[in-house]
């Protein structure tokens, strides 16, 4: 299975942090935000990753990452997305990599202190499909949102519900079978503009092929001034992707 970072966007809920680069090469405690997702994929074993990048500082990302030594890697892909169209239009831009097989997706603003091997291992057993990584938080509202049926099962993903169904967050770590790129081509854009990854997550529910996890150890985003700052104190006060 191959690996995807996204880490485009204008990073507009950080400004001005964000004015003269990209969100994704700010500082999480000691290292660009962009080294916890990519040691995210590596760590499940993930060693073919291509990182999907925009704006006017996409080429401090290769002077940043070059072949991805940091992370024992051998050789990095990347690839630019042209305007703002939201998570799964950056995910379009894989199809061609992709080569008709799964991948395992992390938004570049994505930590997480634990792994995600199990949830890749039980995604290739499924055979095909999709499968989703969610956790509890505080604040589901900022997130998408999974509602379930009394089972146990999710029965509609929401994104941003102002009245949520459930105290979860999807969280931005997907795992998709080569279908996601027929199914993107069939998104329109949302209220904010953008073709949005949940309803990636509806089209494999409502086909019945949208499986979860709940992930263990803690999860952040960082995309808020708030969220940030979180993510820097819990990665040093526990540090990120521990095997
Ligand atoms: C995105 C997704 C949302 C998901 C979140 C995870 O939100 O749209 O469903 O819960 O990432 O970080 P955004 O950060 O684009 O607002």
């Amino acid at each position: 299975m191959k690996g995807v970072v996204l880490a485009g966007g204008l990073g507009t809920r950080l400004s001005p942090l964000t004015r003269v680069t990209n969100k994704h090469l700010l500082p999480v405690y000691d290292k660009p935000m962009i080294f916890y997702p990519i040691q995210t994929l590596v760590n499940a074993g993930i060693s073919e990753i291509m990182v999907v990048t925009g704006g006017g500082n996409a080429g401090d990302f290769l002077r940043l990452l070059g072949n991805g030594k940091d992370f024992g890697l051998k050789h990095l892909n990347y690839t630019y997305q042209e305007g703002e169209g939201g998570i799964a239009d950056a995910l379009r831009l894989t199809e061609f990599w992709a080569d008709q097989g799964s991948v395992c997706v992390v938004l570049g603003d994505n930590i997480i202190q634990g792994n995600i091997r199990g949830a890749v291992e039980a995604f290739q057993a499924q055979g095909g499909g999709a499968r989703i990584l969610l956790k509890e938080v505080p604040d589901p509202q900022r997130f998408g949102v999974p509602v379930f049926d009394s089972a146990g099962n999710i029965t509609a993903v929401v994104e941003k519900p102002k009245d949520p169904g459930s105290k979860y967050a999807v969280t931005g770590i997907y795992l998709y079978d080569a279908r996601v790129y027929d199914i993107i081509r069939t998104l329109k854009p949302s209220e904010r503009g953008e073709l949005e990854i949940t309803d990636v997550n509806n089209a494999y529910l409502n086909s019945g092929d949208l499986r979860y996890d709940i992930l263990e150890g803690w999860w952040t985003d960082a995309g808020t001034f708030e969220s940030l700052l979180r993510a820097s104190r819990l990665v040093a006060e526990t540090g990120a992707n521990q095997l």
